[in-house]
């Protein structure tokens, strides 16, 4: 094992150690479809494969169709008694936590919306949840009592989260915000075919700091960041500054296929220390991907060592929520670097 864990070190600077080598091992006794073991294994895909590579290296692991354990791999996981990753995830909310049925109708409404929706772009980083996740988001706010007559802030939405919350009718008071106006046009054009006329819409880029008509005018905020360190300061800490004040909340995504629990941690300090909000929910793998058009383009098709499309929805990414209260505090900031803000060692699907 410690010949392994040196080995992937000389691969990878994301952080590295014998119990991740365990987690694909696990994986890989319960499935040999790549993405289903960075699934299972719940590490960072440039980790996995580092990891993959290294068992294959020493023997350990073949490509044969897929990625399968050698006798001598076989004999590995014996000795260390490491045994196959179940799953037991409740099969009516699928982990979710809420359930969707009293909102039936507008999970209908929303995907008959949605057949005309823009593809997403590469060159944002776009991609989107299932409609059922978008419904469950709506049914999450909702259950927390952050949205009935609340004012929603939803910053960067190829989710098209905006028009499920505005066909709930819950909130008082929507804005939306994206980089892309073929998303904001395409909102736009979907309020007024609803008449709905208690929304703002406006074509953005992040990097900037928001107007001041943004800031402190909010009760809930929903974004769904890119995930690097700096992203997430940069992303929800906009959100935290757009909200009034104590007892606010705000909800957003993040994934265990591109950060690691170590980066979690960063990621955890930033919220608590800097931002001074409480974490009052991580819900895991409630929000699930729509797998993009482009995966032959990113670098987790590069790095992976067996090319299979995916065959189902493999990237999910765990819901947040955090609450402000006395003294919590956003980030109003310019965001200077460039591409960067959206990739570390651990991302893969730009
Ligand atoms: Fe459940």
């Amino acid at each position: 094992m410690r010949k392994i864990v040196e080995r992937v070190k000389e691969k990878t600077s994301i952080p590295i150690y014998e119990r991740k080598v365990e987690n694909v091992l696990s994986a890989i006794l319960a499935s040999n479809d790549p993405w289903k073991i960075v699934d299972l294994s719940e590490e960072p895909l440039p980790l996995v494969v580092a990891i993959v590579e290294a068992l294959h290296d020493t023997g350990y692991v073949e490509f044969k169709n897929g990625i399968l354990l050698t006798q001598k791999g076989k004999e590995l996981v014996e000795k260390y008694g490491i045994g196959k990753r179940e799953d037991y995830t409740c099969k009516n909310c699928k982990g979710k936590t809420v359930e969707v049925d009293a909102f039936s109708d507008l999970l209908e409404q929303f995907r008959e919306i949605v057949k005309e929706r823009p593809e997403p772009k590469h060159e944002f980083d776009q991609a989107y949840v299932t409609p059922e996740t978008t419904i469950a988001r709506v049914a999450l706010m909702h259950t927390r009592g952050d949205l009935k007559n609340k004012e929603v802030f939803v910053l960067g939405d190829d989710d098209l989260t905006s028009i499920a919350l505005m066909l709930s009718s819950l909130p008082k008071r929507i804005a939306v915000l994206d980089i892309d106006d073929r998303l904001t046009n395409f909102i736009k054009k979907t309020a007024e075919e609803l008449g709905y006329n208690n929304v703002e819409i406006f074509t953005f880029d992040l990097r900037k700091p928001l107007p001041e008509y943004a800031i402190r005018k909010f009760d809930t905020f929903i974004t769904d960041p890119p995930e690097t360190v700096e992203a997430i300061r940069a992303f929800v800490g906009r959100g935290i500054a757009t909200l009034k004040g104590p007892g606010c909340a705000g909800y957003f995504g993040i994934t265990r296929r591109e950060s690691s629990v170590d980066k979690w941690h960063q990621i955890e300090k930033l919220l608590i220390t800097e931002f001074n909000v409480a974490i009052t929910d991580i819900i895991r793998n409630f929000n699930e991907y729509v797998n993009w058009g482009y995966v032959e383009e990113t670098r987790a098709w590069k790095l992976l060592p067996i090319k299979t499309m995916p065959t189902y929805n493999w990237y999910t990414s765990y819901m947040f929520r955090i609450q402000t209260i006395e003294g919590s505090r956003g980030y109003e900031e310019e965001i200077t670097v460039g591409q960067e803000l959206y990739d570390d060692e651990e991302s893969s699907t730009t």
